[in-house]
């Protein structure tokens, strides 16, 4: 039985596979509409969501299965003492298929040790979101015709933000990829995205504070937000959490064919002006995300792609 834990967990063949039916399901979501009949998808959120959460349902309804789930720690049995191991046992007799996401780090590797069914992380702490990365692949895939060759420009809160630790995570298996950094001194990659990975695997990077900067070169912008629930005191997150706005004025400095990205939610970071930019791809990129999370459950439940 398979489980997505971290991006990682794919092959970069079974990536591209899944972007590819991904791909597929967009052009053609009729072909897709039974495949999942009669499956089940649990969505076990104890942290907030708006994306996430209904993109995963939306996908499982698409392919024709249901869902049932609760959207709070304190709608679920968590707020008796429950622990995640003894929930997931006991979803595992309810649905086929579990998405989870929790605020502490490592907690879908514990679903995942105690689960009789495919446990996806959507979400763990500060720590990894690999369907979000897959999303984020898709998007640049679209936009930009690969995955390689790419300078991306990863900016805010580089720190807590679990999207850009996976997202990194994933794409330093293509070739050619080069990273700029930008973030406050404060809110930089952690040490082990920067060591293990980036370092221990050659990749080119740099580290800025300064956005304008670092525009001219990017070929994709993932912007995001200052991840307040992350901070342990309220006065650094205030002092932080405007430290990067995008406006259309710094969009000038940025190439004609420079795209960007960004999870959401936005809170300030990205000004609404930018919005009618042809290059600000965030809503086109929650839009992938339910075509990327249809193929993700398509795989983990061993439903072949119909012809
Ligand atoms: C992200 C998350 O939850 O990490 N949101 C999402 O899933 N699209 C980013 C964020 O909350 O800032």
């Amino acid at each position: 039985m398979k489980h997505l834990l971290n991006p990682l967990d794919f092959t970069v063949e079974e990536i591209d596979e899944l972007l590819a039916v991904a791909g597929d399901i967009e052009k053609n979501p009729s072909k897709y509409a039974h495949v999942c009949d009669g499956k089940k998808l649990a969505t076990c959120f104890y942290e907030p969501s708006t994306r996430t959460r209904l993109s995963f349902e939306a996908a499982m309804l698409n392919l024709g299965g249901s869902v049932l789930g609760f959207s709070s720690a304190d709608s679920s049995s968590a707020a008796k003492g429950e622990s995640i191991a003894d929930t997931i046992r006991v979803i595992s007799c309810y649905a086929d298929i579990c998405a989870i996401r929790h605020p502490k780090e490592g907690a879908a590797l514990v679903a995942a040790m105690n689960s009789g069914i495919p446990v996806v992380n959507a979400g763990d702490g500060g720590h990894q979101h690999p369907t979000q990365t897959l999303t984020d692949l898709l998007t640049i895939h679209s936009l930009k015709g690969r995955l390689d060759n790419l300078t991306v420009g990863l900016c805010g809160d580089l720190k807590f933000g679990r999207t850009v630790h996976s997202l990194i995570n994933a794409l330093v298996r293509y070739p050619n990829i080069r990273f700029v950094l930008i973030s406050p001194p404060e809110l930089r990659v952690p040490e082990y995205i920067r060591e293990d990975v980036l370092k221990a695997k050659n990749i080119e990077f740099k580290e800025l504070g300064n956005l304008d900067e670092a525009l001219p070169e990017l070929d994709i912008l993932y912007m995001t937000r200052v991840q307040k629930e992350r901070f342990f005191n309220e006065e650094d997150y205030i002092r932080l959490k405007d430290c990067y706005i995008l406006t259309p004025k710094k969009m000038k400095l940025a190439k004609s064919d420079m795209y960007v990205l960004h999870p959401l939610p936005r809170v300030n970071e990205i000004s609404v002006e930018v919005d009618k930019d042809p290059r600000a791809a965030y809503f086109k990129q929650a839009q992938y995300g339910v075509y990327v999370r249809m193929a993700l459950i398509m795989k983990l439940l061993e439903v072949n792609a119909p012809c």
